[in-house]
């Protein structure tokens, strides 16, 4: 292993993985359960026994509980981590200009094809330059060389440039967790801001998408805003090689496989599975937010039981909606959406003893998860617009016999599991048409696809991801380091 990777692996998020909780009057740790989480757990874990090339892991994110409670936590309750923690306070006004304003009313939108829902408002652009400012001093104290900095998501885009204009030779990651956007889309943005966007993004060693087109589109921004031509996915800086490349994001395929047949979840199946005699389960989870297209969804379902009224009775859709994003009001109004059409819909189909959507605002448990995944016949995915959509993998991943996938053709999960059903979450007629091919689809060609997918699942889980983006920096680094001796 090369002297590059001798050092820490600092990892750098908007969270922290977990969050302070008050129990019995103690402060404790509750970490949280996300795919880049897990992964990243397993990674650290094997770091601390010394099976990687780190000599230590540190996470560094912003604090959602405040100064006062993290002096006075017990830090012996850190211990367990596999990782040490460097929590960023902020102030709470300028943090909510920055989360509630520009990361999620401006760039959010945005860089999911909303662009009628951008807001425009230099104050919250000012706001996140200020929080990328203060994330980006709190690392530059306590860099060191040797050290690889891996940084996360469009909330800190601007991040790789602040380092790199004080640490020249600093070993820089950044991967991008939702869409690029086409330079069409990506061009409404102010001047300023995208010019300082792509040149924050541009401090980088090594950039990851989830897609090939994700990779293209930046590419391409890179062209039109900074005229700097591409080749084979590298960049020629006048300073340095700059890589962006193609990472899938996947999920931790055991845990959800062998998660099928824990006790609990076995149980919570059979309570589903004997609420619901005799009928065909359809199933969603998705965080509340419109790019998820569950009001789109909704109107596919009804569609479905209008042009197939032999299927009344003998179905019924579980919706489930985590809470997300509150305060925001496009997140709000998206809240009353979805619940006005699931009463429209229920008052219109309902019988006495049935009816076509149950709905849950809240979010589920690992193993409530789990028991769900297991007792759907179909899992219906349908986002408008998703960078990766890990809920698809997860719900393929535990299956343990057969089930059918939907999904939704804009989602980046799509470009790898080809072997689903594909529709255009757009079109109501698509989606009915497409729930009843699937309840339909003969169990045999339900195995066939379920196999092949799982396969492609284990090939790709979220440690070869980890594995493999954190190799192609340390190749970025040697690569420039050769150009440079040349
Ligand atoms: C997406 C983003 C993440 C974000 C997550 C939850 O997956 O890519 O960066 O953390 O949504 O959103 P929240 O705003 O609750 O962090």
């Amino acid at each position: 292993m090369s002297a590059h990777f001798s050092k820490r692996l600092i990892i750098v998020s908007n969270r922290l993985p977990f969050q302070l909780i008050k129990k019995n009057n103690q402060l404790e740790i509750k970490e949280s359960d996300g795919g880049l989480v897990s992964a990243l757990q397993s990674y650290f874990q094997n770091t601390s026994s010394g099976k990687t090339a780190f000599e230590a892991t540190l996470w560094i994110g912003s604090a959602e509980f405040n100064e006062a409670n993290w002096d006075r936590l017990d830090k012996q309750r850190l211990e367990h981590l596999a990782y040490s923690v460097d929590p960023v306070f902020v102030d709470k006004k300028v943090y909510n200009k920055y989360y509630n304003g520009f990361c999620n009313a401006t760039l959010w939108p945005l860089f999911h094809y909303f662009p009628s829902f951008v807001e425009f408002d230099n104050e919250t652009f000012k706001a996140y330059e200020e929080i990328n400012r203060q994330f980006a001093d709190r690392i530059l104290s306590l860099l060191m060389p040797g050290d690889v900095l891996w940084i996360h998501d469009y909330q800190l885009m601007l991040l790789p440039g602040m380092i790199r204009e004080s640490r020249p030779e600093a070993t820089i990651g950044f991967f991008l967790h939702i869409p690029f956007p086409s330079f069409e889309v990506f061009r409404l943005l102010h001047r300023p801001w995208k010019e300082k966007i792509v040149q924050g993004l541009l401090g980088a060693d090594l950039i990851g998408f989830h897609t090939h087109e994700y990779v293209q589109h930046f590419l391409t921004t890179v062209q039109m805003v900074k005229g700097y031509d591409h080749q084979f996915r590298s960049i020629m800086l006048p300073d340095r090689l700059l890589k962006a490349e193609m990472f899938p994001l996947g999920i931790d395929f055991e845990k959800f496989h062998a998660g099928a047949h824990l006790p609990e979840v076995v149980e919570q199946q059979r309570i589903i599975e004997n609420s619901f005699p005799d009928k065909k389960i359809i199933f969603s989870v998705d965080r509340l937010d419109y790019t998820k297209g569950v009001t789109h969804r909704l109107l596919g379902f009804e569609r479905f039981l209008e042009l197939h009224p032999e299927w009344r009775e003998k179905v019924i859709f579980i919706l489930v909606v985590v809470p997300s994003r509150q305060i925001i009001s496009k997140y709000n109004e998206r809240k009353k959406l979805i619940e006005e059409e699931i009463g429209r819909i229920n008052g219109k189909y309902s019988t006495l003893g049935w009816q076509p959507i149950i709905y849950r605002y809240n979010s589920l448990s690992f193993h409530e998860l789990v028991a769900m995944y297991l007792s759907a016949d179909v899992g219906l995915i349908t986002p408008l617009r998703d960078g990766m959509n890990l809920v698809a993998k997860e719900y393929l991943a535990s299956r343990i016999d057969r089930g059918v996938l939907i999904l939704s053709e804009l989602a980046g999960a799509a470009n790898e599991l080809s072997e689903a059903l594909l529709v255009n979450p757009m079109d109501r007629d698509e989606v009915a048409n497409t729930i009843l091919q699937a309840l339909r689809m003969p169990e045999e060609l339900q195995l066939q696809k379920i196999e092949l997918l799982q396969k492609r699942l284990k090939e790709y889980t979220v440690n070869h991801w980890l594995a493999d983006f954190l190799r192609q920096l340390e190749d970025t680094k040697l690569l420039q380091h050769t150009q440079r001796t040349r």
